[in-house]
């Protein structure tokens, strides 16, 4: 499996994640969920949040994060994270609905499920025992992931959920929200 390479919607998560970063301690727990090429963590770095746990499902992106000097676990979602509660967590997650088109070998970045939302869901779901009441979540999905679905089911969760900011490309809309418990 090729690893992702940063596009619109890493930049625009890598822009948030900056300015959430401003007047933050150096010191937070930041976990980088499907960390592909790095590039949210090395904002991390290069802002001095050095305490950055990244994660991938692929193997490649996960020994390329090693190789980068950084912590890096190959898991499915929370699988394999240890029992531990993060600040911080980012996801830029595959999000699109299944597309027979589209070749396997770059579905596992971009597809989220036969409806789009499906690992976004899950995602959120686990991520409730990672979390304390000050913690975190910037999460980005598309206006082809079903957004009322995902807000219905964080509402469900009891998550608090904003919009903070949003991007409009060829065929759809890629949105910024932010979770809190
Ligand atoms: C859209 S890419 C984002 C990569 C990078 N974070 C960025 O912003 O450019 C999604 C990443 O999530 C990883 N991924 C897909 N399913 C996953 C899962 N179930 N658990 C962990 N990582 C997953 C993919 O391998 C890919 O690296």
């Amino acid at each position: 499996m090729n690893i992702y390479q940063p596009a619109e919607d890493s930049y625009l998560l890598q822009k948030n994640l900056k300015k959430y970063l401003k007047n933050k301690y150096k010191s937070i727990k930041i976990l980088d969920m499907g960390s592909g090429s790095g590039i949210q963590a090395q904002t991390c770095r290069e802002l001095g949040f050095n305490n950055v746990l990244t994660t991938d499902i692929n193997q490649k992106a996960v020994f390329h994060l090693k190789s980068l000097n950084f912590k890096a676990i190959q898991t499915n979602l929370f699988e394999k994270i240890p029992k531990q509660k993060f600040d911080l967590i980012i996801f830029n997650p595959p999000y699109l609905p299944d597309d027979k088109r589209e070749p396997e070998d770059s579905k596992l970045a971009t597809t989220g499920g036969k409806n789009g939302y499906e690992i976004i869901l899950k995602f959120l779901k686990q991520a409730k025992k990672h979390l304390s009441n000050q913690s975190t979540i910037l999460l980005l999905f598309s206006s082809l992931s079903k957004p009322e679905i995902i807000k219905r089911t964080a509402k469900k969760l009891n998550y608090k959920i904003k919009e903070i900011d949003s991007q409009k490309l060829f065929f759809e809309k890629i949105y910024i929200l932010k979770f809190h418990l």
